[in-house]
């Protein structure tokens, strides 16, 4: 008797509530896309997220035909993230950005990966210690920083596989692969796959 009545309560009341997710859902993602520059044709996901403390659309770009489930991040004080056309950004993955990160077009990016721009502390523990004290008082700053950054890029047709980090500085080859949990601080060739930490070639591609 009790399976029957939650079953049709469940029937009754499982509709509606898939409504209600769903518009839920559609208003997130609409007020998400108001952070940035997305171009009509790519597509946010509900558990994407867009933290744009720069407040300016612009400096948060997707190009044609992405599909983004992940984090795309600037800081207030600096930071560009620009994706291209038919990328995928995979759950759980963070793009910050506290100079300029570019990535080209048909770059798949999986699960948990890690891409930034920035060192986000200083290196002297006691500019470290004061910017922390300051960034919890007052936010993130809006002013420059001895916080190290320096441009990422990753080329065209690069794939990134799960739990990988890109650390600043660093360019990705077209059609790069970047092994599972690798850990990349230095360049990677066009067609080389890379894997480990630090990620070092483990072969490269033939191209035709
Ligand atoms: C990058 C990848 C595709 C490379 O596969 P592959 O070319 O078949 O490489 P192999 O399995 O032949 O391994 C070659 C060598 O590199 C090592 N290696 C491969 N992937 C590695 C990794 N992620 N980290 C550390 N070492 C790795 C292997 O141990 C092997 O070393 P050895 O020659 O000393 O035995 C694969 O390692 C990978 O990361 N797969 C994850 C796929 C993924 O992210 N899926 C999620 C959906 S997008």
């Amino acid at each position: 008797m009790r399976d029957v009545v939650s079953d049709v309560l469940s029937r009754i009341l499982l509709p509606p509530i898939l409504v209600l997710e769903g518009g839920l859902n559609r208003l997130k993602v609409a007020r998400l896309r108001r952070n940035a520059a997305i171009h009509r044709s790519s597509r946010l996901y509900p558990e994407a997220r867009i933290c744009n403390f720069q407040k300016n659309p612009s400096r948060i770009r997707v190009g044609r035909g992405s599909h983004v489930r992940g984090e795309l991040l600037v800081f207030a004080n600096g930071g560009e993230v620009v994706i291209g056309d038919n990328c995928f950004v995979g759950e759980g993955s963070r793009i910050w950005s506290g100079e300029r990160i570019v990535i080209g077009d048909n770059v798949l990016i999986s699960h948990n990966v890690n891409i930034v721009d920035t060192n986000a502390h200083e290196i002297n523990h006691i500019e470290r210690a004061a910017g922390f004290h300051k960034l919890v008082r007052g936010g993130h700053p809006k002013y420059k920083t001895n916080v190290l950054t320096a441009p990422v890029a990753i080329g065209d047709y690069a794939w990134i596989s799960f739990n990988a980090c890109i650390l600043r500085g660093v360019t990705i080859g077209r059609g790069a692969i970047v092994g599972g949990g690798s850990v990349v601080s230095d360049d990677v060739p066009d067609f080389a796959v890379v894997a480990g930490n630090p990620a070092r070639i483990i072969r490269k591609l033939d191209v035709q």
